[in-house]
């Protein structure tokens, strides 16, 4: 009797690990930004025809110039060298340009990825990635990375090796305040971006939520204004001992290949003061297996016993660091 019992039980926990095996845990959708449906009938009111600027810059543009695909605004054209055409305009029909999503300076946003300073090398395997399908996301719904794969499969070699050698050639700035706090602002999910709704604060969790410090001005895609990342407290010193010694065996000193303070070694791409919600995505990415380039396993023992909170303490930690 006790005897079957416990036989049984041993089938219901192998059939529970199974399971468990079989669904992969659901993209935490904090760092997944998904835009909510339309409410029905609703239309979205018309772009404020009046020129608009942005400090710092003698331009003056309007809503609707600042959101075209095939010619992003460039609010600061001193601050960056000339752009190739791949960067500053793409090629219609079907190639937007990187400077429209990344911005015209790489900084990037949360919902993307900054590309200033990567390793050209690291930049080509990418985006050979996203082309092969080694490169995906573990939330099918999320727009973006949806466009970067249909961008990737539109660019051609040329476009590639010049984008790469561009972004390539300036360094990253830091550009992400990490802030450990309790509660946060109240956010809603629209253009794939945390922005606040003005109604008060509520508890941050385990969540990392990261907003613009100005949304007017990331609305109008000023390249020169930043971003907030919300961390739960101790999420920082959890994720430098995590980083710095492995966790006794969670996970790997990552300093060997990132570089001792992060910042890249050869085409191993940096990770200091970068987009955490961003770094969360790839570290879940690479741990489901949905971003499986020939780079890829060289992730695997720094990801494959990471939960979603250690995650967390890493990238809080990673986007604190001076790029
Ligand atoms: C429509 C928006 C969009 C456009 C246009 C776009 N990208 Fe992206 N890109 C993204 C998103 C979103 C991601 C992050 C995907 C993810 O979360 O995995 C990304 C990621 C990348 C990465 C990976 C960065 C890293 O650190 O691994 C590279 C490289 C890249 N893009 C290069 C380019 C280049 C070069 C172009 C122009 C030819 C371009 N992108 C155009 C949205 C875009
Ligand atoms: C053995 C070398 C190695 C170690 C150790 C290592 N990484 Fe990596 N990491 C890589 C390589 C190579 C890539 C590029 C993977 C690819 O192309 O898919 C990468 C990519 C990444 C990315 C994606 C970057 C981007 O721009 O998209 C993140 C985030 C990352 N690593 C974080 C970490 C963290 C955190 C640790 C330590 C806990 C760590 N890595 C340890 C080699 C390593």
């Amino acid at each position: 009797m006790i005897q079957q019992s416990g036989l049984a039980l041993c089938a219901v926990m192998l059939a529970v690990g199974v399971a468990e095996a079989q669904s992969p845990a659901p993209p935490p959708p904090w760092a997944y930004t998904v835009n909510p449906p339309p409410s029905p009938g609703a239309k979205p009111p018309p772009p404020d025809p009046a020129p608009q600027q942005v400090p710092g810059s003698t331009a003056s543009l309007t809503v609707a110039q600042t959101r075209d695909a095939f010619n992003p605004p460039d609010w600061h054209p001193s601050a960056h060298p000339s752009m190739p055409e791949a960067v500053a305009h793409g090629r219609r029909p079907e190639m937007r340009a990187c400077g429209f999503c990344h911005l015209v300076n790489g900084q990037g946003r949360p919902e993307n990825a900054s590309l200033a300073g990567l390793p050209a090398a690291y930049i080509v395997q990418q985006m050979a990635d996203f082309k092969s399908g080694d490169r995906k996301s573990a939330e099918p719904r999320m727009g973006p990375p949806n466009a970067m794969i249909q961008d990737a499969k539109a660019a051609n070699e040329e476009e590639i090796r010049t984008a790469a050698a561009y972004f390539a050639s300036f360094p990253f700035k830091k550009w992400i305040r990490v802030v450990e706090a309790a509660d946060v602002l109240k956010t809603r999910i629209a253009g794939s971006m945390h922005m606040p709704t003005g109604e008060g604060t509520e508890p941050l969790g385990q969540r990392i939520v990261e907003m613009p410090e100005d949304l007017r001005r990331t609305e109008l895609r000023d390249a020169a204004s930043g971003f907030v990342a919300y961390v739960p407290k101790g999420s920082v010193a959890k994720g430098e001992s995590l980083v710095k010694t492995g966790g006794a065996g969670k996970t790997v000193a990552c300093g060997t290949c990132h570089g001792p303070d992060l910042k890249g070694l050869g085409p191993v791409p940096p990770l200091a003061g970068r987009s955490p919600s961003y770094t969360v995505r790839q570290l879940f990415d690479l741990q489901q297996g949905v971003r499986k380039g020939p780079w890829s396993a060289l992730m695997k023992s720094a990801v494959e016993k990471l939960t979603v909170d250690d995650m967390i303490a890493i990238a809080a930690y990673t986007a604190s660091r001076e790029p």
